[in-house]
């Protein structure tokens, strides 16, 4: 089990009121599956996706991490538990602007502390993956918008992670460039057995996912209809 929780919850307290926005989660994810979670603005996808990513730490309840309670990890431990294992995409790329395509995916691993040839080596070798072995010296401004998702696939690559964390990947794409998307993520989970958890409202990444979930107030539910 890649990823496991128990009643995890996660509150925000704003002025007087608290807002739940995950609710008492039980959720476990096997490896190399691709699941979708699906809810309307504010349900709680994002929240839930961080907590996943140990971006943030739950309220209550625990999540597993390969099999291991990440509730006592501190900072640096989750860190890097992250850095080797997980990899995020975002609606709006996260890419840093001033860095061409290549250096964007080398960053990570420079992080990580690869040696630059191996850095150089395994970037373009990612991008060629995603179709942009043409554009390794563009800076995000002269790319396209389906380009700098690839590009941020890329990068969410660069440590071989066995988890891609995708929170609406699609939502600022045309649905040719999204479908385009969507595909490197199956390819992904098909190929490399990476598990891949997207937060979407896209219809056509809900039916090519494995196992679907809804979100509402918090709260999840498996999605039998799918
Ligand atoms: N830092 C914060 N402080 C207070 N409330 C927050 C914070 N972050 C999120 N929330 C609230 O938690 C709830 C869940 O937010 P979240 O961003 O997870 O929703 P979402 O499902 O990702 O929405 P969207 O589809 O719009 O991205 C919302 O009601 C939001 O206002
Ligand atoms: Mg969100």
């Amino acid at each position: 089990m890649i990823i496991k929780t128990q009643e995890l919850t996660k509150t925000y307290r704003l002025g007087e009121s608290i807002i739940t926005a995950v609710n008492k989660v039980d959720l476990e994810i096997r490896e190399a599956t691709f699941l979708s979670i699906v809810g309307p603005s504010g349900s709680g996808k994002t929240t839930l996706l961080n907590l996943m990513g140990l971006i943030d730490r739950p309220t209550s309840g625990k999540l597993f991490f390969k099999n291991r309670d990440t509730s006592f990890l501190n900072d640096q431990e989750r860190r890097k538990i992250r850095l080797q294992n997980i990899g995020f995409v975002l609606q709006t790329f996260n890419l840093l602007p001033t860095l061409t395509a290549l250096e964007n995916v080398e960053l990570p691993m420079a992080l990580a502390n690869i040696s630059s040839e191996q850095q150089k080596q395994r970037a373009v070798q990612l991008l060629e993956m995603v179709g942009l072995r043409h554009r390794l010296q563009h800076r995000p401004k002269e790319l396209s918008t389906g380009e700098m998702q690839r590009v941020a696939i890329a990068r969410a690559l660069a440590n071989n992670p066995c988890l891609i964390l995708a929170d609406e990947p699609t939502g600022e794409l045309d649905s040719d460039t999204g479908h385009e998307i969507v595909n490197i993520l199956l390819q992904l989970c098909r190929k490399y057995k990476t598990t891949v958890v997207v937060a979407t409202h896209d219809q056509s990444i809900v039916k090519a996912s494995h196992v679907t979930y809804s979100i509402r107030n918090g709260i999840i539910m498996r999605d039998t209809r799918c």
